[in-house]
């Protein structure tokens, strides 16, 4: 059987952060993917590095062999490994690297490393059987928001991705985070201010907005901003988060989004790239994808919105961006260390 060009079959791990994830695809198709969470974090109000890589320890095999078992297949009907080597938590990757390296070795197999980010973005092809795919053609503009990262990549191919923007300092992702444990809200914090923000008015609460040159974005005095608010309005009337948690919530999204979307629409007129995906786990918020439906029939955007379950971390997408890797023979070598930041491109 030839595996270059006939059943391709491709297992991503993923395990970056707090989710380790495993996913077969089959000659570009979704077979499985399944994602086991660290329910473990919540009660410490985020991610704590060590509890982290303890867990993917003991989630990894059950997973990965669970998503043999989804998919149908054989272990030995796997082609290559494709596993997060980085950025994310170091504990962590060295889970998801160190069984890759083991699992290569036993079968025989070629590893394939992915950029986790380069993953997310790249989670727009992720085709399954009987879904209509809603592929972006190369170039496109991916706004790429997480608890990590808030970027504006140009995509010229899986191959070539450019960072033209980013935080100067916290991801929209953790500001979200932030604004939810202000109010008591739970971690993570995001789908928590979105439910509320859909019962409030974004009108309410002004907070102030960054001016920052360029493609790049800043958060974090949006989220002092946001804090002093509160604590200001807490020393005239204690209940004030109680009555106003909704409208605070709508508001501070509000700003979130608009700050996105300015810098984004800058980006698309300036380079003249209509194409525009978003991805990262923020990319589930429910005001973004609206802003998003907006944009498209204000300013004629193609947009590439992914399906709920690939926003958030998971290894389909890394199979995918894996894929893409093997179908080209670029292979990785036993001797790769992960690497927890990447200080140049994508
Ligand atoms: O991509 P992701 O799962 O992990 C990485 O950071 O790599 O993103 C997690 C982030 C968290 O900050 C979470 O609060 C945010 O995505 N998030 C959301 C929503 N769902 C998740 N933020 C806003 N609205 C949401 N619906």
């Amino acid at each position: 059987m030839d595996k270059k060009n006939n059943n391709v079959i491709i297992l991503g791990v993923e395990s970056s952060c707090d989710d380790t994830s495993a996913a077969i695809i089959k000659d570009g198709y979704l077979l499985s993917n399944v994602i086991s969470s660290q329910a473990v974090h919540s009660a410490y109000g985020g991610v704590v590095p060590e509890l982290a890589s303890r867990a993917h320890q003991q989630n990894i095999i059950p997973t990965i062999d669970q998503a043999i078992k989804r998919a149908g297949i054989n272990k030995s009907d796997i082609s290559a490994i494709a596993y997060t080597r980085g950025p994310g938590l170091m504990g962590s990757l060295l889970v998801g690297t160190s069984f890759a390296k083991g699992f290569a070795l036993a079968l025989d197999i070629p590893m394939v490393e992915v950029n986790h980010l380069q993953g997310h973005v790249l989670a727009h092809f992720i085709k399954e059987e009987g879904v209509e795919p809603h592929i972006p053609e190369f170039p496109f503009l991916c706004l790429l928001v997480s608890g990590g990262n808030s970027q504006i990549v140009l995509v010229n191919s899986p191959f070539d991705m450019k960072i033209i923007g980013q935080t100067i300092d916290d991801a929209a992702g953790e500001a979200f985070d932030k604004c939810a444990k202000v109010i008591g809200g739970p971690y993570p914090g995001g789908p928590y201010v979105d439910k509320l923000a859909k019962e409030g008015n974004d009108k309410v609460f002004n907070f102030a907005k960054p001016h920052i040159p360029g493609y790049d974005y800043s958060f974090s005095g949006l989220k002092t901003s946001f804090l002093y608010l509160v604590r200001d309005y807490l020393k005239e009337d204690p209940g004030f988060i109680e009555k106003n948690r909704a409208d605070l919530c709508a508001s501070f999204q509000r700003a979130v989004i608009e700050t996105l979307m300015e810098k984004l629409k800058h980006a698309v007129r300036d380079l003249k790239i209509n194409r525009v995906a978003v991805a990262g786990g923020v990319s589930a918020n429910s005001g973004l994808r609206n802003a998003y439906q907006e944009y498209a029939s204000r300013y004629g955007w193609d947009i590439y919105l992914p399906k709920f379950s690939y926003t958030t971390d998971n290894a389909a997408m890394i199979a995918t961006a894996g894929m893409f890797k093997y179908m080209n023979g670029e292979f990785d070598s036993m001797d790769s260390a992960p690497y927890s930041r990447v200080s140049d491109g994508i």
